[in-house]
């Protein structure tokens, strides 16, 4: 791959979100390469070239609001990038990026977004629905750009399958076929159609392997723990700050523990996170050492919440 070993490590992004870091692809200022950030959980190899090719085919359909795609891959070092089209961004839009890079509020770079948009984010998500998309749009405002023409574009690649989390041994598809058939079938022009229809039964030969390997060893295509990590962490972030910690720990009877609001709730997150840890443990490609990092914090929460025992709150075990 041309750019695998692109990581960007001593540029400025040109824009970042939660999941990628987007640059200038220093060949080709017309061009960009998103990285994507090592906590964001990486597509299976099927996956990263599917979404080439999902994308690829948003792109065919929708030349004037997802931009073009020329490679995804993966560098030595295990990060995956995608190399595509560079489009302007509006004001609002590099005010947000402006806001984001220096951890300031984003509030008013949103309300310009949405100003100078004027409805047309919810036109450019129609048109995605159109061709099969509907399940795949991330609506943040910062998905959004227009260029000097006045297109608007929405930005993501577009991910094509994923585990499903209900029945870790199937997959969830991304896209409507049938939906995308019927766009691809009334393009006009006849050698970018066929085109079309062979990314798409690329694709399609894709998933059905992805399936397959999955059936007969799911293991190896166990969830990203990723972003479920993320989340749990996000869960418990709150609720381990100290003072928070050191208000449960005052809690020494079970009458103040009934009246307690604050044990209320982190007995409720409690619980969230015992269920996410399992989850973790049972279906996800969570390291032990992760696991474990990961518990601590959970036993740092479930100890200051304590026990009930006889009418005393026990905060030692
Ligand atoms: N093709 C592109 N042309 C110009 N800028 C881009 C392009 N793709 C991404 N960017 C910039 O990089 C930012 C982050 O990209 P992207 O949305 O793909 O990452 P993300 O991690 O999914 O972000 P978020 O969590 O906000 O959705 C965008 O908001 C935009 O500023
Ligand atoms: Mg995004």
């Amino acid at each position: 791959m041309r750019f695998g070993n692109f990581e960007g490590m001593n540029q400025k992004p040109l824009g970042e979100g939660d999941e990628k870091k987007v640059f200038i692809n220093p060949e080709d200022e017309g061009r960009v390469i998103a990285v994507t950030k090592k906590e964001a959980g990486k597509d299976t190899p099927r996956q990263l070239k599917g979404r080439y090719y999902l994308t690829k085919i948003a792109h065919m359909l929708l030349p004037q609001h997802v931009p073009d795609i020329y490679q995804a891959g993966e560098s030595q070092s295990g990060v995956q990038t995608v190399d595509a089209e560079r489009i302007a961004h509006t004001q609002g839009h590099a005010l947000l990026q402006e806001a984001r890079q220096l951890g300031e509020g984003e509030e008013s770079a949103h309300q310009q977004i949405i100003k100078e948009m004027d409805g047309a984010m919810t036109k450019v998500d129609m048109e995605l629905e159109r061709i099969g998309l509907s399940f795949n749009i991330d609506a943040n405002v910062g998905n959004y750009t227009k260029d000097e023409a006045g297109n608007v574009y929405y930005l993501e690649t577009f991910k094509p399958w994923q585990v499903d989390v209900a029945n870790p041994k199937e997959l969830e598809v991304l896209f409507d076929e049938e939906e995308m058939r019927i766009a691809i079938d009334g393009m006009a022009d006849q050698e970018a159609k066929a085109e079309c229809m062979n990314h798409l039964e690329r694709l399609l030969a894709l998933l059905e392997e992805e399936r397959q390997e999955l059936r007969e060893q799911p293991e190896a295509i166990s969830i990203e723990c990723g972003p479920h990590v993320q989340e749990l962490e996000a869960t418990l972030e709150p609720f381990l700050k100290e003072d928070v910690l050191a208000v449960l720990h005052t809690i020494q009877t079970e009458d103040d523990a009934i009246k307690s609001k604050e044990r209320a709730d982190a007995k409720k997150v409690l619980l969230v996170a015992f269920n996410k840890l399992k989850f973790l443990q049972n279906e996800t490609n969570i390291t032990t050492e992760e696991y474990a990092r990961l518990q601590a914090k959970y036993k740092t929460l479930d100890r200051a919440i304590g026990v009930g025992n006889r009418g005393v709150i026990d905060h030692t075990r």
